[in-house]
């Protein structure tokens, strides 16, 4: 770090990671990696069926193993007393809901030994007829009362069907995603102590205190009694943000053995086991006049969830306040089906919906001959059209007019398939990106020590998102010390509470709540200095939600652009520049920001190229559960990704001015390709993954 922190300069600094040494030598412990005296292994047993019951269960050949120290079913697994979901009452009956949910788990000596006993057991089932496939006129569908977190399921405004009728330019299309699997480098990781009636966790999660509730609540222990430990975390993209049942399984290994449990999800098993995002099926019909002003929208959504539990993904909530249109109408439909439950994956809704949206807006540019920038700027609201609120700020045009100078969008031959070099052909795409900005409750607590420095204390948790450093950053902005005398604590259950990293919401909630308790301490401080001694001084603060999200709609904006080559002959598809422009609020550190829109711009790469997990409906499962054929974009996928963002002063968003930037990244990207695709070849590939079939 040669960074000169001066408190001027100190917000958006390009900070390196506080945490960075540490973990490149190792020394940072992840969950799995603490050392525990006297530790032993979990491996589960999965169903090998979709929809039925266990109707018998033999360990015998399992339990004569040496070393063996137990093995759980539902025969023997201790109650549970309250899990908070369906899903999370593990072992509770020999009912199986999914194909892949626990059935048995085993605990031995070694990791290898417990897998091995796993594999020894034999469990017969009575199956019934499964439905695991998600289509439009599935019988299954309804209508869920509110879609994630909040939101009405349905929306109506106008006359959406007689606007359409005398619309001068029309797009009625459907698009579809498929379910896709988050995949952190780090898995799922528990490590669960039992003591003197209580519980240690060690536990890979995007918040311990989400984790300590739902295991206080499962195992029917107060608050206090659990404590979980989650310093460093080797990503989540949601699939940390609610606890899955390996931890309670971990948990109830240990009250059963009586001794320390170990258990990491295997990559095969994350494809089962922690959540993945829905896939949907889209209609998406726009209507507009002849200068190409909307006059309807309307988003259909459909997607899925479990029979365990609802997961009502909220597809269409983005295109309620993305353009004005007097008549605009959004609707979710859900298919309950024998298959996991599907949770949140980075911009859950956002990503998938704004890759119909931004698809059909392309499409609509053509339809009307218009540019597809000049298309958005035409048809850019005045205030929310759901709420009629004012928005705080909005940096959509701005976002797009930077997008476009720095990536020479201008001149551009909108006919499609007609630029060429050599043997590729050449597209360039645009999209619009948006996820809204909320601030959630937190808080805080700041010591001051000797010397002038500080101890911050926050139950945030980094996800590799940059949390630590930019914590230290606010924080030492706020106390006006340098970033040296600032010692952060997060990631445990024990300090302060705090909700997950998730959302996009972390950095403006917990560093809200970081800013206001160093703001108490300073009065006092200033108060006390000349009379006592100020080392041990403290004060804590409790943030409440912002009065201001009920006057203001709060999003953040990007535009994407994508330059895109097909090969001639063999429909290989390159992207070799990827650009981005965000408004955002005010940047906390541009090196870490950087590397957030960067990640979120690779992984839309991924999702538009690559990402599909593929469904067997005989067996109710995702066949190509692991790096060899589910592909994530590599190296030699990424080229050249251009990053930046406008300056943007939003004072109602929260106090630090700062707008989420976890998720945006991901949420224009697949339609930037999917629309530089048809630049370059006149095919519309409205279903993703674009592999190279769907252009031949
Ligand atoms: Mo993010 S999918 O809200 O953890």
């Amino acid at each position: 770090m040669v960074v000169q922190t001066t408190r001027k300069t100190l917000i958006g600094a390009p900070v390196s990671r506080i945490d960075g040494p540490k973990k490149v030598t190792g020394s940072a412990p992840y969950a799995y990696e603490h050392e525990v005296k006297g530790v032993v292994y979990g491996f589960p047993v999965q169903s090998t069926i979709a929809k039925g019951r266990v109707t018998s269960i033999d360990t015998s050949k399992a339990s004569a193993l040496r070393g063996v120290l137990g093995i759980i079913t539902h025969e023997n697994a201790p109650h549970l007393v309250k899990p908070p979901q369906p899903e999370l009452a593990v072992l509770q009956s020999d009912k199986v809901a999914y194909r892949g949910q626990f059935v048995a788990m085993v605990i031995a000596e070694t990791q290898e030994l417990a897998r091995e006993a796993a594999e020894a057991i034999v469990i017969q089932y009575e199956e019934s007829e499964h439905d695991v496939v998600l289509s439009a006129d599935s019988e299954n569908l309804y209508k869920p009362d509110r879609v994630n977190p909040d939101f009405a399921t349905d929306t109506a405004t106008g006359d959406v069907e007689a606007a359409l009728a005398s619309a001068t330019f029309r797009v009625d299309q459907t698009y579809t995603t498929p379910a896709y699997h988050n995949n952190p480098l780090e898995p799922h990781a528990t490590i669960a102590i039992w003591e003197d009636g209580g519980i240690t966790l060690y536990d890979s999660c995007q918040g311990a205190h989400s984790v300590q509730d739902a295991i206080a609540q499962t195992f029917g222990l107060d608050l206090e009694r659990v404590h979980v430990i989650s310093p460093y975390v080797g990503g989540g993209f949601g699939s940390k943000g609610q606890i899955h049942p390996n931890v309670i399984l971990t948990v109830m290994g240990a009250q059963v053995v009586k001794r320390p449990v170990k258990y990491a999800l295997t990559r095969q098993q994350m494809f089962a086991l922690a959540g993945y995002r829905t896939p949907t099926l889209q209609r998406i019909r726009l209507g507009a006049d002849k200068d190409g002003h909307l006059t309807a929208i309307a988003h259909n959504a459909i997607s899925q969830t479990s029979t365990l539990h609802e997961f009502a993904e909220q597809t269409a909530v983005a295109t309620r306040s993305m353009y004005a249109a007097p008549n605009r109408l959004t609707s979710h439909r859900l298919a309950k089906l024998d298959v996991p439950t599907p949770s949140w994956m980075r911009a859950p809704g956002e990503c998938p919906g704004m890759f119909a949206l931004e698809s059909a807006m392309d499409e609509l540019a053509y339809a009307c001959g218009l540019d597809p920038i000049e298309l958005r700027v035409r048809n850019e609201p005045k205030k929310d059209p759901e709420t009629g609120n004012p928005f705080s700020s909005r940096g959509l045009v701005t976002c797009l007019r930077e997008g476009a100078k720095r990536f020479g969008w201008q001149p551009r031959e909108q006919t499609p398939r007609k630029r060429m070099k050599d043997r590729w052909l050449v597209g360039t795409g645009v999209a619009a990106a948006t996820y809204p900005s909320n601030l959630i409750p937190a808080n805080a607590l700041i010591r001051a020590e000797q010397n002038g420095y500080y101890t911050v204390l926050i139950d945030a948790t980094d996800i590799g998102t940059g949390a630590w450093t930019i914590l230290t950053q606010i924080a030492a902005d706020a106390l006006d010390a340098p970033l040296e005398r600032v010692h952060l604590e997060i990631g445990d259950s024990r300090l302060p509470r705090a909700y997950v990293a998730g959302g996009s919401t972390g950095t403006a909630s917990w560093g809200t709540a970081i800013v206001e308790a160093a703001r108490k301490l300073r009065a006092r401080l200033s108060e006390e200095h000349n009379v006592i001694p100020v080392e041990g001084l403290e004060a804590t603060s409790t943030t409440k939600e912002n009065p201001q999200a009920k006057r203001f709609a709060m999003h953040a904006y990007g535009a994407h652009f994508a330059e895109v080559h097909v090969n001639q002959d063999t429909c290989e598809l390159r992207v070799p520049r990827l650009l981005g422009v965000f408004a955002a609020g005010r940047i906390m550190n541009a090196k870490t920001a950087r590397s957030q829109f960067m990640g979120g711009m690779t992984m839309g790469l991924s999702m538009a190229l690559h990402e599909e997990s593929i469904l067997d409906p005989r067996f109710g499962d995702y066949v190509n559960h692991d790096f060899a054929e589910y592909h994530i974009a590599t190296n030699a996928d990424v080229r050249e990704i251009d990053i930046s963002w406008i300056d943007e002063e939003d004072p109602h968003v929260n106090p630090l001015g700062a707008k989420g930037i976890g998720e945006i990244g991901i949420v224009g990207t697949a339609a930037a390709i999917a629309n530089a695709v048809y630049h370059a070849t006149g095919i519309r590939v409205r279903d993703l993954p674009i592999t190279l079939d769907k252009l031949l």
